[in-house]
C-alpha cells in the first residue's frame, strides 16, 4: 500500500473516532448513539456518503489550534432512506460537545444549499452545547447563515430537526423554523436561556427536564410535533414521516399501491352518540375512513381539542384536520387554530390534500382565550385554509357552529367537495341558546318558561339541526352515509389529483402572526 494511501486511510480512521472512545462511550453511558452510529442507523445500509470529513476548525484563540477533530463536531453528507435521497447532518457530541463553529455551520450550509438546488429533504440530527464559546460571534455568525437558509428553504424543500441532545440558546432556532421537530424522552432538552439563567433573572427553580425536556414541549409549548423513546425510535419515526411527504415543493407524495379496498366501512353508523352533547372519539371516524393503521399523529399530545395528522386514504397521502368531541367538545381555542394552521400550510406547501372532519361547537369563550388573542389565532387557521390550494374535502360528522363552521374547511372558503352525514347541525349555535335569544320575549311571557323553552327549541332544532339547509344551497355538495364515507373520499381525492388553482401574482400574503 502506497504512503499516500496508508495517510488517507489513517485520517479516516481518526475522523471515525470523532472526539475519541473514551467520549464516545461516555455518550453511550447516557443511551444515546454517536452520530456516526445514528446517520448509519437512519439511511440505507451503505448508501452514505460523507462531505467534508476532514474539516478543521481555523481558530486560534484559547491555543485552540492545538485540539483539531476532523469533522469539527458534525458529520454531513447525503444518502437514501427507502431509496429516495436524503442530506443529512448530525452533530458529533464527543468533538466540544457537538458545538458548533464556523466550520462546522459551513459544513452544514453547504449541505443545505445542495439539498435547495437538487430539491431533496434536509434531516437535522442535532446535538449540541450550543455556540462554540472559543470562537465567540464567529459562532454566532455561523449559526444565522444557518437559520438564514432554513427559511430560504422553507416551502422549498421538507426540512425535520431531531433533537438528539441539549439544544440551548440560538440553537434552538433552526430546530424553530424547520417543518418538524422530534425531541427524545429523558436525553433531550431545548431552552432559549437554562435552568441557572432562570433562576437569576425570574427567581424560578427549574430542572432542564421540566423546562424544556420532550413532555415540556410535546404538551406544554407545543415546540416539538413528535416524542421519541431513545434515538431508534426517533429515527424511525422521521422514516415514517418522510414517508408521507415528497421531496420538494415540485413533486406530489408517492402513492402507495394498494388492493384498494372500497368497501362499507359498517363500523362508521355507530360511532355518533343519539344525543348531540355526548362526545366520541374522533379517532374511531378516522380509523373507518383511512388505509389500516396508516394515521401518523402530529403534536398527538398538544391541544387535543384537535386532531392533525398524516395518513393514506386509498394509498394516498392525505393530511387530516379533525376537531375532537373528546377533549372540550371538540370547540377551537388558541392553540387547536395554531396547531391546525401550520400543518394546513405544511400539507399546502408540499402538495398533500387536505381532508377536514368537523364536529365543532365554536370557540371557547373566556377572557383567558379573548385576551390571549383567539381572534388573531382563530384567523391563523381561516387563512391557512383559505389561501391552500391542495384538494381540499370536508366532511361535517355532527355540528358545524358558528364561525367555526367558516374556518372549518367551509365551501365557501374554497373547500373542493364538503360532505355530509345525516346527523350533522349546520346552524349559528345550538338549539337552546339560539331559542334562549330569538325567542326570549316569547319564552319569559309564556305560562310555563321552561316547556315553552323545550317547544322552542324543538322548532329550532327541526329548523336548523340538521344538514338539508346548507345542501340546499350547496354549501354542502352531498349528505352521505357514514358506512360510505371512505368510497366517496377515495374517488373525490382521485378526481381531485390534478387540481391547479393560479393565485395573482404578490410577495406573500399577510397571515395574522
Ligand atoms: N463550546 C465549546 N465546548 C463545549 C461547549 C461549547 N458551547 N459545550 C460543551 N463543550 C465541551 C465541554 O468543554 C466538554 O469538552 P471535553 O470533552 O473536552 O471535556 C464537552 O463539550 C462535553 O461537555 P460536558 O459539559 O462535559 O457535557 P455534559 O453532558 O456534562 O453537559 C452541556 C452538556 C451542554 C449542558 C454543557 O456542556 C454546557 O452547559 N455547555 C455550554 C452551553 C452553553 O452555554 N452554550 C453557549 C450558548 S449557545
Amino acid at each position: 500500500m502506497s504512503k499516500a494511501i496508508e495517510n488517507l486511510q489513517s485520517k479516516i480512521k481518526e475522523a471515525k473516532l470523532g472526539g475519541g472512545q473514551i467520549r464516545i462511550e461516555k455518550q453511550h453511558k447516557k443511551k444515546k448513539l454517536t452520530a456516526r452510529e445514528r446517520i448509519a442507523y437512519f439511511l440505507d445500509e451503505g448508501s452514505f456518503e460523507e462531505m467534508g470529513m476532514l474539516v478543521t476548525h481555523r481558530t486560534t484563540d484559547f491555543n485552540m489550534q492545538s485540539q483539531q477533530f476532523y469533522g469539527d463536531g458534525v458529520v454531513t453528507g447525503y444518502g437514501t432512506v427507502n431509496e429516495r435521497l436524503v442530506y443529512v447532518y448530525a452533530q458529533d457530541f464527543t468533538v466540544f460537545g457537538g458545538a458548533l463553529s464556523e466550520t462546522h455551520a459551513e459544513k452544514i450550509c453547504k449541505i443545505m444549499d445542495k439539498a435547495v438546488q437538487v430539491g431533496a429533504p434536509i434531516i437535522g440530527l442535532n446535538d449540541s452545547g450550543g455556540a462554540r464559546i472559543q470562537e465567540g460571534v464567529r459562532s454566532l455568525g455561523g449559526y444565522a447563515d444557518i437559520f438564514y437558509r432554513n427559511v430560504q428553504a422553507s416551502g422549498v424543500v421538507p426540512q425535520i430537526s431531531a433533537i438528539m441532545g441539549p439544544c440551548a440558546g440560538g440553537a434552538v432556532y433552526s430546530p424553530a423554523m424547520t417543518d418538524f421537530t422530534i425531541m427524545v424522552q429523558d436525553t433531550s432538552y431545548m431552552f432559549v436561556t437554562g435552568p441557572n439563567v432562570v433562576k437569576t433573572v425570574t427567581n424560578e427553580e427549574v430542572s432542564s427536564e421540566e423546562l424544556g425536556g420532550a413532555s415540556a414541549h410535546s404538551t406544554k409549548s407545543g415546540v416539538t410535533h413528535f416524542t421519541a423513546q431513545n434515538d431508534i425510535d426517533c429515527l424511525m419515526q422521521i422514516k415514517k414521516l418522510l414517508s408521507y411527504i415528497p421531496q420538494n415543493n415540485q413533486e406530489k407524495p408517492s402513492d402507495l399501491k394498494i388492493d384498494l379496498d372500497e368497501e362499507f366501512r359498517e363500523e362508521l353508523e355507530n360511532i355518533i352518540p343519539e344525543n348531540a352533547n355526548k362526545p366520541y372519539d374522533m379517532h374511531e371516524v378516522i380509523n373507518g375512513i383511512i388505509d389500516a393503521d396508516s394515521f401518523y399523529e402530529v403534536h398527538k399530545d398538544y391541544a387535543d381539542n384537535i386532531l392533525v395528522g398524516f395518513s393514506r386514504i386509498g394509498g394516498k397521502s392525505v393530511g387530516i384536520v379533525a376537531n375532537q368531541p373528546m377533549s372540550l367538545a371538540g370547540v377551537l381555542d388558541v392553540d387547536a387554530s395554531k396547531k391546525a394552521a401550520r400543518f394546513v400550510r405544511f400539507c399546502d406547501a408540499f402538495n398533500i390534500p387536505l381532508l377536514v372532519l368537523v364536529d365543532v361547537p365554536g370557540f371557547l369563550p373566556g377572557t383567558d382565550q379573548e385576551w390571549n388573542g383567539i381572534i388573531l389565532h382563530g384567523a391563523k387557521l381561516l387563512y391557512a385554509l383559505s389561501e391552500a390550494t391542495v384538494p381540499r374535502i370536508t366532511v361535517i360528522t355532527r355540528k358545524a357552529y358558528g364561525g367555526a363552521y367558516d374556518v372549518m374547511n367551509s365551501k365557501h372558503i374554497g373547500a373542493d367537495l364538503n360532505f355530509a352525514w345525516p346527523n350533522a347541525e349546520i346552524a349559528v349555535m345550538g338549539a337552546k341558546g339560539a331559542s334562549e335569544i330569538i325567542f326570549r320575549k316569547e319564552i319569559s311571557q309564556a305560562a310555563n318558561p321552561e316547556e315553552k323553552l323545550l317547544e322552542k327549541e324543538a322548532e329550532y332544532a327541526e329548523t336548523f339541526a340538521n344538514p338539508y339547509k346548507a345542501a340546499q344551497r350547496g354549501f354542502v355538495d352531498e349528505v352521505i352515509l357514514p358506512k360510505e364515507t371512505r368510497r366517496k373520499l377515495i374517488k373525490a381525492f382521485n378526481m381531485l389529483k390534478n387540481k391547479e388553482v393560479l393565485r395573482p401574482k404578490r410577495k406573500h400574503g399577510n397571515i395574522p402572526l
